[in-house]
């Protein structure tokens, strides 16, 4: 077995809910993490919201003030990756869920990291196969995908590509230990892994009931937190995730399948091609107010048939 990487560099792709919040647990953990993003305003807000979000763990007493502070001065933000990738130890690809974007993005990445340097996406719809071979180290390249909100799920998947060495899988197992997860480990690559597959299914079924005129979007989710212990019910959860991401899966999966059952359902669709995406566009399955708080829509305004 190869010896594991030395990370000192942590480099992330993407501003996004998801990428903001892995730079910052990367610095809270004691690396040197670069959040890149090609758009300034998508870094800006990236950096407000996680600076909000610190400043409400002190306040609350759940980290320490220097805590934070040092973590800031050691995390950076800024648009050019491939400036910022000629240092990295480890990448995290947290960008949009395409594939024609992940291979020109891990192409770039293989022409600029250092060789030693691992290239990590978190999807879990796109296996790693699929794009390490636009690079010229499919050994150094996998799955590490981590749950919203990242700063609080514990678990993270590290997924095994066929290329992918025992070295890379250990380095990055590491790597979820010491930001403070739970690795789970896949020898065995499948699209949407443990933890995706199974809320998929739980997603189907709830947008099936609503589809069905069975029950409205609340009352699932109110069986599904009061019935099964859910700390949200599956609306909720595509409003916190964004609406769009689980429709990019879809198309994926349908795209490579061709099966029918794989297209994201008519609801869904529909609030994607109206722009209501959930939490972050103050409107999806709920309509969300400055402050946050939800309120249920109408059922006639999601349920489309
Ligand atoms: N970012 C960071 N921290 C957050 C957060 C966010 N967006 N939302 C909540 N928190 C933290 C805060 O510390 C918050 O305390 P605060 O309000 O005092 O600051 C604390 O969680 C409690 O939050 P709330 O009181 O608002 O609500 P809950 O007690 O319900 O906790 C939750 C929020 C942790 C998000 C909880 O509801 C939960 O575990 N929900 C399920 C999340 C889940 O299933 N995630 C997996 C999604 S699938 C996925 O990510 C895969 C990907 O491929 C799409």
């Amino acid at each position: 077995m190869t010896e594991m990487t030395e990370i000192r560099n942590v480099v992330v792709v993407g501003a996004g809910a998801m990428g903001s919040q892995i730079g910052l647990l990367c610095a809270l953990a004691g690396y040197f993490a670069t959040i890149t993003d090609i758009a300034q305003d998508s870094l800006d807000r990236a950096e407000t919201q996680l600076h909000q979000r610190m400043n409400r763990d002190v306040e609350k007493g759940r980290r320490a003030s220097g805590d934070v502070q040092a973590a800031f001065g050691r995390l950076r933000f800024c648009t050019d990756l491939r400036a910022a990738a000629t240092t990295a130890d480890f990448v995290i690809e947290a960008a949009v869920e395409k594939l024609d974007v992940k291979r020109r993005l891990f192409a770039d990445l293989d022409r600029v990291s250092p060789p030693h340097a691992i290239l990590a996406t978190n999807s879990s719809s796109i296996v790693s196969s699929r794009i390490a071979d636009a690079t010229g180290r499919p050994d150094r390249v996998c799955n590490m995908h981590f749950f919203n909100p990242a700063l609080v799920m514990k678990c993270v998947e590290v997924v095994r590509g066929p290329n992918t060495s025992d070295a890379t899988v250990a380095t990055a197992v590491e790597l979820a230990h010491r930001l403070g997860k739970t690795p789970v480990v896949l020898d065995r690559e499948i699209p949407g892994f443990i933890a995706n597959r199974i809320l998929g299914a739980v997603r189907d079924e709830a947008i099936l009931l609503l589809e069905n005129g069975i029950a409205s979007v609340q009352d699932i989710d109110t069986a599904c937190r009061t019935a099964l212990g859910y700390p949200m019910g599956p609306f909720e959860l595509m409003d916190l995730t964004g609406i769009d991401i689980g429709y990019l899966t879809k198309m994926d999966r349908f795209a490579e399948s061709g099966d029918p059952k794989d297209q994201p359902s008519k609801s869904v669709s529909a609030l994607v091609e109206r722009g209501e995406l959930g939490r972050k566009t103050g409107r999806g399955w709920y309509d969300y107010d400055q402050t946050g708080t939800k309120t249920p829509r109408p059922t006639e305004q999601v349920r489309t048939t």
